[in-house]
Formats: structure tokens, sequence, C-alpha cells
């Protein structure tokens, strides 16, 4: 595949105000902390001396660059892992050497408030030059008080929920002398074998773009200075989700059209939030690993976006190159990443042991060594670390377990409340009674478990701050209701049913059971796809055998995971499910209420759940055959035997309330390329309770230059409606929700009809048409812009 450089887009660089982020409120900040920055900026002579505060960056960067030695460079260009100590992160005596040398850019994994600043002091007062080091960790969903998955949080379609987790995280992380998150991950995802659709927001770029943007803003706040933000990561650029097979690292082969319809737009929406720093894809596409991919590292994500920011690989990423088989050794890779346009290397180490005799052989420029160089001290000098290189590290604001901040614990408890998804409700056995329960069963391995609900990629969470499912459903039920907790199997993979005969009996014995089964958080994640979307272990039989157990009582499932899972057959034996992932530090409490009603249930599927694991890859927004799935006819596409549907679609969620749709009404029936078109509809609360629905909108080209998806999220808007209540919801449509990529691929949009669908679930929508009409009758390119997101 070549990428070209569609120049004629234009981009944020044309755009500037349409790209600015929008204005969030600041952090707070105790004066304390402010006035001991202060007095640390001027402990250090020369931060204080060169008045960088006030210099310009580019001025103030190219000083620094004259400044510094070959080796200074490249040691800026690389970023070192540490290593776990008895205690915590640590690096060897070597590596302080080389940060006095000048030869350490940046750490990752190395954290604490004291190491940090012990480090940070060697690199300001003992390096010749006095650079401070950029210290980076993986804060994915919270650092200490650990927030559901990223999947999870979409599962809000609650921009706000991610944000203010993002926030939260960033200031629980700067604590610790971390200035750089690798997150968040943006990375489309239509299989969920692969374990890392637990790190993104599932399979949909525009709700990718929203959360995207959204936990770009928490992270990075308003000002990047700010002791209280952190920098965060655009990855994995790109297309890293799209592996084939869902096999974890494996190569992507799409097309560009498909790259840039699908698995684009939530790095484009980063580029707007302000994402100061893009990370590269261990994948390649179309054979090209997107580490050696100029067309990407720099023609689109430079070029077209105007993105200044700095681009990292990924861990290993570089030397990586070899075994995909473009580079023959280390010094093909450095030189294949720098001239990609990857300007850190993470921890391979060839950019600092082999450029020095590529530059010298003239097979490397200097000029593009220096401006890798640059965007490094740029990124330090917009994180403040110039003008005051201890801000971040704060063992004041480190927090000791059993110690979350009460408000980090709301928003957690908030964030895991609003990402529960109500996947079925068969004759309303939720939310349980307490009138009518004396006993409840609670079975699973899952129940007990302190460590799963803070999913892959935990930080510095700890066991111990986490209130466990099963603890949660005791606060929830109160003291008028025993609860009887047995596991029923050792743990989730274990194939023994030696602890089903308790669990039935348990049941028997019982007014009302709930299982909590699934998946522990090692199942999904890096390195964690699965070739099985089944109930792990002996879980289904447990399931099925306290189930037959309890015969006509309320039997609820609550579900524990990373990823859809494939459950026709619980579907079909089990009246209440609900998805309640990995759902952080808070997910007991949240799960209780629900389960007891004082939370309604008002998340939806931000990924579609299969029926069986064959069905994988599926997706709501597939582009239809020439034979459409037609169950009265074997001869179109599909399974034997086997329905083409989903178990559940994306945007599927249910509540304790009902909710009616008028038809959508369109504020006229044509509209120009220069128009607005408003589709407005009436969303009702038909049932008792108060609750949350998440109005979805769908847009369809039904014919065009290039066949389309049979229909694609254009916005969404989760509302809370009073029993009775009636609100209308209006989306603004522009000829930029109509576009798309042609053959070329050029971004356009064609004349004709569209189809605009308006409902609580991709499945469950009300239509209206109407005619986009251009000034010749023809096809109009449509530049890409910030603003949806
Ligand atoms: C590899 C992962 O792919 C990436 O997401 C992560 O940020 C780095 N390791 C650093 O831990």
């Amino acid at each position: 595949m070549v990428l070209r450089r569609a120049g004629w887009m234009g981009g944020c660089a044309a755009l500037l105000s349409a790209c600015a982020p929008r204005p969030l409120p600041p952090p707070s900040l105790p004066s304390a902390i402010t006035d001991r920055a202060a007095d640390f900026a001027k402990s250090v002579p020369h931060v204080a001396a060169s008045g960088m505060r006030d210099a310009s960056e580019q001025a103030f960067v190219d000083s620094v660059l004259a400044r510094m030695t070959l080796p200074e460079k490249l040691g800026q260009l690389t970023q070192y892992a540490g290593q776990w100590g008895q205690t915590g992160p640590r690096v060897e005596t070597a590596t302080e050497d080389a940060i006095r040398r000048g030869e350490v850019g940046s750490f990752l994994s190395v954290w604490g408030a004291d190491v940090t600043r012990r480090l940070q002091r060697i690199a300001v007062e003992e390096s010749r030059l006095g650079i401070p080091i950029l210290f980076s960790h993986d804060v994915i969903h919270g650092f200490r008080t650990l927030f559901p998955v990223p999947l999870a949080e979409a599962a809000s379609w609650d921009p706000d929920v991610a944000r203010e987790s993002a926030r939260i995280a960033a200031a629980e992380a700067s604590a610790y002398g971390i200035a750089w998150t690798f997150a968040p991950m943006m990375d489309v995802a239509r299989d969920a074998r692969w374990g890392r659709v637990v790190e993104g927001a599932g399979e949909d770029p525009h709700l990718g773009s929203v959360m995207a943007a959204a936990r770009v803003r928490g992270f990075q706040g308003t000002d990047l200075r700010a002791p209280l933000s952190i920098a965060a990561t655009a990855k994995h650029f790109a297309a890293y989700g799209a592996a084939e097979g869902g096999r974890d690292y494996n190569i992507a082969d799409i097309p560009e059209r498909t790259l840039r319809e699908t698995y684009l737009p939530p790095f484009r929406a980063a580029v707007c939030a302000g994402a100061a720093t893009f990370m590269a894809s261990f994948n390649e596409i179309g054979g090209v690993p997107a580490h050696a991919s100029r067309a990407l590292q720099t023609d689109v994500l430079r070029g077209e976006w105007g993105f200044n920011g700095m681009v990292v690989s990924d861990w290993g990423g570089l030397q990586e190159l070899i075994p995909h088989g473009v580079a023959a050794g280390r010094a093909d890779a450095a030189r294949l990443g720098l001239r990609a346009g990857v300007d850190m290397d993470m921890v391979s180490e060839v950019y600092l042991k082999e450029l020095p005799a590529e530059i010298a052989a003239g097979r490397v420029p200097m000029a593009e060594v220096d401006e890798a160089v640059r965007r490094v001290l740029r990124l330090k000098y917009r994180l403040g670390l110039f003008a005051n290189p201890y801000a971040r590290g704060d063992t004041s604001r480190e927090l000791p377990a059993g110690r979350l901040p009460a408000e980090h614990r709301r928003a957690a408890y908030e964030a895991a409340a609003r990402s529960v998804v109500l996947l079925r409700n068969a004759g309303g056995v939720l939310p349980l009674d307490r009138a009518r329960i004396r006993r409840l069963a609670v079975i699973g391995p899952l129940a007990a478990d302190r460590h799963s609900p803070l999913g892959s990629w935990n930080g510095a969470g700890r066991d111990e701050d986490v209130v466990p499912v099963l603890d949660g459903i005791r606060r929830a039920a109160g003291s008028g209701i025993t609860v009887d907790y047995t596991a029923g199997v050792d743990s989730v993979r274990s194939t023994s049913g030696g602890g089903f005969a308790a669990a039935v009996r348990a049941a028997r014995a019982a007014d009302a059971v709930v299982l909590v089964v699934g998946e522990t958080e090692d199942m999904t994640g890096e390195a964690s796809s699965r070739v099985s979307l089944d109930l792990p272990g002996a879980q289904r039989e447990l399931v099925e055998a306290v189930r037959a157990a309890a015969g006509r009582k309320p039997v609820a499932v609550v579900l524990m995971n990373g990823r859809p899972l494939a459950l026709e057959w619980m579907h079909d034996t089990v009246p209440a499910i609900v998805e309640a992932w990995f759902g952080g530090v808070e997910m007991g409490n949240a799960v209780g209420d629900v389960l007891f009603g004082e939370v309604n249930p008002g998340g939806k599927l931000p990924m579609t759940f299969p029926r069986a694991t064959g069905q994988v890859p599926i997706y709501y927004n597939y582009r239809q055959t020439g034979r459409p799935a037609d169950p009265r006819n074997e001869y179109t596409t599909g399974y034997e035997r086997s329905p083409s549907t989903p178990l559940y679609p994306f945007g599927h969620g249910l509540s304790y309330t009902r909710f009616t749709y008028g038809a959508p009404r369109l504020s006229a029936a044509r509209m120009g390329a220069g128009d607005t078109l408003s589709v407005t509809v009436e969303v009702t609360n038909a049932g008792g309770r108060a609750g949350d629905e998440v109005v979805q909108l769908y847009v369809r080209d039904p014919v065009a230059a290039v066949t389309r998806p049979v229909k694609e999220l254009r916005g969404f808007r989760r509302i809370r409606l009073n029993p009775g209540e009636t609100r209308a919801v209006t989306f603004r449509l522009t000829v930029d929700d109509l576009a798309f990529w042609d053959a070329a691929p050029r971004r356009i949009a064609e004349p004709g009809a569209f189809v605009v669908q308006v409902g609580g679930s991709s499945e469950q929508v009300q239509s209206a048409e109407f005619e986009l009409v251009t000034v010749d009758g023809g096809a109009i390119a449509v530049p890409e812009r910030c603003g949806a997101a």
C-alpha cells in the first residue's frame, strides 16, 4: 500500500481555530506545591539562569540543541526501562552513569517521588547540560485509583467519564514523578479474540474518536505545564486493532481505504484534541511495519494532520524491524525508524548505538536527527520540565494503600456504575426485591476476587483498595438479607466440578441467586489473545447446574471480563445478565447498587457480542455483500445452519425502565454541501423509574461509488429521563458526516439519497431520508476537519 500525502486536504495547520482544544477547568493545585516548585527552580542554578520560562519555545529548544554533542542528542532519543526492585522501580548504577553523561532522554516504568527526584537531580545537576529526564509509564485507566478498563468506560458512552478518570489518573501519577503516559489506546477493534480490545473504546471509529479526545484532554488538562497534567500518547499508530485473526502483534492486511475510514479517525481526533505524543504500532500494514512507515509517521501524521509533537516507538519496536524482515540488522532498523519519523527509541537502544555510524556514512542526515531531538526537547519544554524538573514528584501527594481520596473513589464509583450494561432482563428479574429475599446466594470464582476488578495495566493499583463484588452486594443487600457465598469452582480456568455440590446447595437454600463469572484480568490485555470467546474453565457448567437448582427463583449473572464473550447458551438459560467488565476499585459497590436498583443501568455495548467465536470479526458497520444474509436462502452470506446476526449488537443495553422513540424529524428534505441538517427525535421514559438512555444516530449512504457500511454512528447523547418525561434530542449533520474515502482514496461526498437512523441500539432504529444536493450535481471534496470529537 502506498499512502499518499493528500495535500489538498489541508489539516489542523490550516484550521488552527477548529483544532484548538476545548477549554477544561484548570486542575486545582495546592499553593504549597507551587511554592515548592518555584523553590526548586531557583535551587538549580543553570535552570533559573536560563530564564526559559520566558524564552520562546523554538528559540529555547534551538539554543539547547546548538550546545549538544552527538551522544547527548542520541541520548535524548533513547528511553530506558527501569527494573523492578524489592520495594518498587529502580535503575542500575550503570544507567545512572549514563544519566551523568547526558545520555538518558527518558525512562519508562520508573516511578515514585523519591526515585524520580533522585534521578532527576543527577540529570539536572550532574550532567553537562542539565536536561531533565522525562519519566513515563502506562497509566491506562487510573494510577492508584483504578477506574473501569477503557472498554468499559466506552460502554458508558459518556466522554465526561473518560475525561474525569484521565484527569484523576494524571493527578495521581504526577505525584509519583510521571510526566507522560502511554495512553489513550485508540485502536478500533473488531475481533474480540484480540486481548487488547480491553484497552480501547471498541469497534466504532466515532465512539472511539470521542473517547480518545476526552482522554487526551483529561490527561493533559488545559496546560501541559501544570504539575497535575501529564502528556498523553495516541497509540498504536496505526491499525494494531486490525491484527489478523486477533493474534497479538500480527499483521494488519487492510487497504488504505479501510485504514482511513475505520482505523485512523480516533488518531486524527487525538491530534485535534492536542495529544502531545504518538506511539508507533507493532504491526505492519500491507508489508510495511508501522515503525518503518514514513507514509504513516511523517506524511499522514505530520504532513496531512499538522502534528508537531513527538513519536515514540513501541517497546523494542525498532529492533523488531529485523524479524519483520525489512532490516538486515540493528543499523538498518535504526535508520529506517528515524527516517520514518519515529523520534524516540523505547528500549531497543539502536539509535544510541547504531546512528553514529549511519550518520558518519551519510546514510542518515544530521538534520533529521536534530529534528527528532527538537521534538523531544519541545515536549520537555511544553511539560514545563526545564522550568521546574521536580514539579511532579511529590511524596506528600503519594497515596499509600487504603488512602484513596474520597473524591477519587466517588469518581471511580460513578464511572463503574455508568459503565454497566444490562444485557438481558427477562421477566424483570432485576432489580432484586429486598422485600422478597431473606437469603441470597452469591456464587462464582470472581465474586470475592480483589485483583481482577483492577483490569490489565493496573498501574500502582492495589488489591486492598478494591471493593470486591461480594462485598458490594453484601453492603447493598443490607442487614435484612443473609448472603451466602461459595466459589463453585477453584478458579475461572479450573475444569473441575468439585465445588458444584456446595453451589447447588446454596442455590437451593436461597431466595435468589447471583452468579459472578467471566475472565481474570490477565486474560485480556497485551499478549492475551484467546482462541475462544467461551466462558473459561467449568464456569458454564457451574452456571447451568446452579440455574437448574434455582428453579423459578430469580437468577442473575454478573459478568466480569474485558472483551465480548460468546454467550448464546447463557442467554437461553439465564433470565438476567449484567455486563460489569473489570470495573475498577469501586466495582463491587456499583454492581451491588445495580442489582438492588439504586442504580438503573444505562450503559450500551461498544462492541458487538457474537453468538459463537466463529462469527468474529463481527461488527455493526459492515459493508453489504451482493448476497445479503437471508436465513431463507442458503446462497447468501453467512454460516451453515447458524444465524449471521450477533447475540447483542453494538449499542445494545437495557434499562429498568422503558424508553420509546418518536419518528426522527428532519429540518429539511434536502441539504446543500454548506448546510447543517437537524435531526430531532423525541424520547420518552415510558416506564416507572428514572433512567439513562443513550440516543444513537446512524447514517447510511445507500448508493455510492464504493460500497458503504450499512450504517455508521455519527452522533450520540446520553440523557436522563424521569418517569413519564419526554425530551427532544437534536443532532446536527453536516457534509462531513456524509463523506467517505473513495477508491483513490480521496475524501468526498456524493449527492443523492441518505438515510438517517435513530434509536437506542444499532439494531433498534427508526429511519428518515434526505437528499444531499451539490451545485453541479457531482461529488465534492470534503477535507478532514477537527470538530466532531
Ligand atoms: C508495549 C505495549 O504495546 C505498549 O502499549 C506499551 O505502552 C509499551 N509496551 C510500554 O509498556
